[in-house]
């Protein structure tokens, strides 16, 4: 079993606990930053309906952003959202947490409501702990 293996089964792990416990949350999914190209995430393990969008460059989107930044991003209304990648028209709210090995960006994790308004100020700190132990992983 190769270590990008059981890396992998373990943010699987986290998608799936984050998603059976928390009722809001309707997709859990990892962005991982490609070794082998030039500022790209690539989906990694995730919870939810299959998307479009498995690979996506810094910048673009929600996700994009949060790569481009290196910082979280809350959006309670995805139809405000100017630079927006949609992934279902269920979804109505989404959080992007990176996740930093020695302060640089690594990888993210990106969280679709299909609740407006969804994602509260504790969730925000859950998850940036969650990403702070799993920069381990890597
Ligand atoms: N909505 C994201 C794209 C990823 S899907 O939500 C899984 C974005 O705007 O970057």
């Amino acid at each position: 079993e190769s270590a990008d293996q059981s890396r992998d089964e373990k943010l699987q792990q986290i998608c799936q606990l984050l998603s059976d416990e928390v009722e809001v949350f309707d997709w859990v999914g990892f962005y991982i930053v490609d070794p082998n190209a030039e500022r790209e995430l690539v989906l990694g393990p995730y919870v939810g309906e299959p998307t479009d969008h498995t690979r996506i460059s810094f910048g673009k989107g929600i996700c994009g952003q949060a790569a481009e930044t290196n910082k979280t991003f809350v959006v309670q209304d995805v139809s405000q959202a100017d630079n927006y990648l949609s992934c279902s028209i269920h979804v109505k709210s989404e959080i992007v947490v990176p996740v930093k090995k020695d302060g640089k960006f690594i990888a993210e994790l990106d969280i679709d409501s299909h609740t407006k308004d969804a994602i509260t100020g504790d969730h925000q700190l859950l998850l940036e702990e969650v990403c702070g132990k799993v920069a381990r992983l890597f």
